[in-house]
C-alpha cells in the first residue's frame, strides 16, 4: 500500500511516502524551495518523494492531509467571531486567508496530484502528532501526550497507543482547548522577549538559563490548573485568540513591564537584559511544572513504563528532562521531528494503521529520510573553482578529519540522507572541537552569526556518554535525537566549554553506531587524538537559512562562512589552496610594485 502523508499551512510543511507500513522518504519544504519555515503547499517535497519512492500519483492508494481543514476554519470563525468588534480589522484578512486554498483541501490535492478525491483522507492534527510520536517509537504500549499552539480546536491531548495482535490503536482520551494552550503561552513570552514565534523558543529556553525563576508568581496568574488535571490561561492577558497583530495584551505588559526590542541586543549587566532572563527562566520553569503535573497523572492513571511525547512543546528539551526525572515514567520518547513537519510521516502511517488496519511494523529508528548527497559532485564543483580537493578511502578521510578537528578547524560535514526536523543529527552537521569558548565564540562570529547565550550541543558515542554527562535512567533514549538537556560532569565542565551552557548543562546527542557510523568512527578517531571522544555538533546552515540540503548549498555555505574544510561523502574541500593562490598573487604584485 502506497500512502503520502502532507503537512501544510501552519509552518514548516513537509511531506511524506509510507510504502508497505514503512516510512521511505520525507522531507520539509523549507528544505528545497531555501525558504524557512516555508509553510506553502509543499509541491518540491511532494515531487521529491514521489520521485525518490518511484511512484506515479495515480499509484498511490491515498494522500493523509494532516489535519481537518473545515474544523480549523470553524475555529478561526468561531474566534473572529466572538472577539467582535475588536476583530473587525482582521475579520477579512482572516477570512481571506482561511477561505482560499487551505479550506479546500481535497480539491487542491486533488487538482495538484491528480488523483481522485475520495483518495483524500483527513486525520486530525493530534492524531497526526500521536501517530508521529507513538508509531515511530520502539515500543507496543505507551501513554502519549501531544502539545502545540494550536491544531484545529485541541491544543494538547493525552491517551495511550498499543499495538498488540499486529494491530495498532490510538486513543485519545482527553484534551484542551484553543485558546488555552502551553506552546501560544510559551509563544507569547517569546514574541514579548523579542524573537521570533516558531522559531525564537530555543532562544527563549537558551535565555532562561542566565535568569532566575523569579517571577513564576506572576506567570502563573496567566496560567490556572483546573480540577480535572487541566489548565487553564486567564485570557486577559492574551491578545492572540483576538487579533494577529499582538500575541500579549496590555495588563501583561501592566505585570511583566515593557516588551523588548527585538533589534536592541540583550544585555544581561542592564536592568532590563536581567529582567528579560528572569522571564524567561520563570515562563520555562512553569511550563515545566504545568508538563509534569500532567505527565504525573498520565502515568498515575495508565501504570505504563513509557510516554510518547509529540507536538511542538516536545522541542523544549528541558522539559522534557523534567519529565523524564520528575514525572514516573521510565523511558520518554520524542521523535526527530514532533512539530508539524513530522505530522505529515504521522499522518500517512495513521492512515496505515488505523484507517487501513493495516498490521504494524517496526520502524528504522532514524532521522535520515531525505535526500543524499553525493561527494563526487562537491569534488567536481570545488576543482572548478580550485580548491584543494581531496578524495580518500573512508579510514583516510576520517583521520584526515579528525586531525583537521584536533587542529582547532571547523568541518562542514555532509554525509548521507538528510535528516527530518530540525536538528543535525549528523548528516548536516558543522563539527568542532568542544573544549574552548574561543572556538563557542567564534562560530557564533563567523558561522551562526547569534547571540552568545544560545548553546552549542555536543555530539557524543553512545557507550561514552554517561563519563561526561550526568545521564538519569532513561537519558540515553532522549538524547538519541537531541531531546533532552542534561547536566555535564562538574569534572569536565573545563574541558568542555564549547559546548556547556551557562548552567553546566549541554543538549547532548548520545549516538549509536548504527545510526550514523561514519561519525561515530570519527568521535572514536577523535578521541585518540584528544582524550576525548566529543564533539561539537551544530546544524550545517548559517542564521536565517534552513539547513542545508544539497552539496551546492553545503558548498555554498563554506564559501560564505568561516567553515575551514568541507566534506560530503568521501569528498573533503579545503579552501586553503585558493587562499594560498591569493597570498601567491598578492606577494607577486608587492614584488612587482617594489621592483618598478
Ligand atoms: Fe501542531
Amino acid at each position: 500500500m502506497n500512502l503520502l502523508g502532507i503537512s501544510a499551512h501552519y509552518h514548516d510543511s513537509a511531506a511524506a511516502v509510507v510504502i508497505d507500513g514503512l516510512p521511505v522518504c520525507a522531507v520539509q519544504e523549507e528544505r528545497l524551495t531555501r525558504h524557512k519555515g516555508d509553510a506553502t503547499f509543499p509541491l518540491s517535497a511532494i515531487d521529491w518523494c514521489l520521485e525518490h519512492a518511484g511512484l506515479e500519483p495515480d499509484a498511490l492508494d491515498a494522500v493523509v492531509f494532516y489535519e481537518r481543514p473545515m474544523l480549523k476554519f470553524d475555529r478561526i470563525l468561531t474566534c473572529t467571531l466572538r472577539a467582535f468588534p475588536y476583530s473587525w480589522r482582521t475579520f477579512p484578512k482572516a477570512m481571506k486567508n482561511t477561505l482560499g486554498e487551505k479550506v479546500w483541501m481535497r480539491g487542491i490535492i486533488s487538482s495538484q496530484l491528480g488523483v481522485p478525491g475520495p483518495k483524500v483522507l483527513f486525520t486530525e492534527h493530534h492524531q497526526s502528532h500521536a501517530a508521529a510520536t507513538f508509531l515511530t517509537a520502539p515500543t507496543n504500549h505507551a501513554a502519549i501526550l501531544t502539545a502545540d499552539g494550536v491544531g484545529e480546536w485541541a491544543t494538547l491531548s493525552v491517551g495511550r497507543g498499543e499495538h498488540a495482535n499486529g494491530h495498532t490503536k490510538i486513543n485519545l482520551l482527553r484534551e484542551i482547548r484553543f485558546p488555552h494552550s502551553l506552546g501560544m503561552l510559551y509563544s507569547t513570552f517569546t514574541a514579548y522577549l523579542g524573537f521570533k514565534v516558531n522559531e525564537g523558543e530555543y532562544r527563549v529556553m537558551g535565555l532562561a538559563s542566565y535568569g532566575r525563576a523569579s517571577m513564576t508568581d506572576k506567570v502563573r496568574k496567566l496560567i490556572r490548573r483546573t480540577p480535572d488535571g487541566a489548565f487553564s490561561l486567564n485570557l486577559d492577558y492574551f491578545e492572540y485568540h483576538t487579533t494577529s497583530r499582538r500575541s500579549y495584551s496590555k495588563r501583561f505588559i501592566d505585570l511583566f513591564g515593557p516588551p523588548r526590542n527585538p533589534y536592541a541586543p540583550i544585555d544581561l549587566k542592564t536592568a532590563d537584559g536581567a529582567r528579560f532572563a528572569d522571564c524567561a527562566a520563570s515562563i520555562q520553569q512553569v511550563l515545566g511544572d504545568t508538563l509534569v503535573e500532567m505527565t504525573r497523572t498520565l502515568h498515575q492513571e495508565t501504570a505504563l513504563p513509557d510516554l510518547c511525547l509529540g507536538g511542538g512543546v516536545a522541542l523544549n528539551g528541558v522539559a522534557n528532562a523534567r519529565i523524564l526525572a520528575e514525572s514516573g515514567f521510565e523511558r520518554v520518547f520524542v521523535p526527530p521531528a514532533p512539530g508539524d513537519a513530522g505530522c505529515a510521516l504521522g499522518a500517512a502511517l495513521y492512515a496505515d494503521r488505523i484507517y487501513f488496519c493495516n498490521p504494524h511494523r517496526d520502524l528504522p529508528d532514524h532521522p535520515f529520510w531525505g535526500p543524499s548527497v553525493d561527494g563526487s559532485d562537491l569534488a567536481r564543483l570545488a576543482r572548478e573553482d580550485g580548491h584543494q580537493v581531496d578524495q580518500l578511502d573512508d579510514g583516510l578521510l576520517i583521520d584526515q578529519i579528525a586531525d583537521d578537528l584536533a587542529a582547532g578547524r571547523i568541518v562542514g560535514w555532509m554525509d548521507g540522507a538528510l535528516e527530518f526536523g530540525p536538528r543535525a543529527l549528523g548528516h548536516r552537521s558543522i563539527l568542532a572541537a568542544p573544549h574552548t569558548i574561543e572556538t563557542r565564540d567564534q562560530l557564533n562570529r563567523e558561522i551562526k552569526f547569534r547571540e552568545e547565550f544560545r548553546p552549542f550541543a555536543p555530539v557524543v558515542p553512545f557507550e561514552a556518554a554517561d563519563k561526561y554527562f550526568q545521564l538519569t535512567q532513561g537519558a540515553m533514549r532522549l538524547s538519541r535525537f537531541m531531546s533532552g538537556v542534561f547536566p555535564v560532569r562538574p569534572e569536565w565542565r573545563s574541558r568542555l566549554q564549547a559546548v556547556t551552557h551557562i548552567d553546566g548543562t549541554a543538549r547532548l546527542q548520545s549516538l549509536e553506531r548504527a545510526m550514523a557510523p561514519r561519525l561515530y568512527s570519527l568521535l572514536e578517531a577523535y578521541g585518540r587524538r584528544t582524550g576525548i571522544p566529543v564533539l561539537l555538533n551544530t546544524s550545517f546552515n548559517l542564521a536565517g537559512e534552513p539547513i542545508v540540503n544539497r552539496v551546492a548549498e553545503g558548498y555554498s555555505t563554506f564559501l560564505r562562512s568561516g567553515i575551514d574544510v568541507l566534506v560530503a561523502g568521501q569528498t573533503r574541500v579545503t579552501k586553503r589552496a585558493a587562499e594560498q593562490r591569493k597570498e601567491d598573487a598578492c606577494l607577486r604584485s608587492v614584488a612587482k610594485s617594489g621592483a618598478g
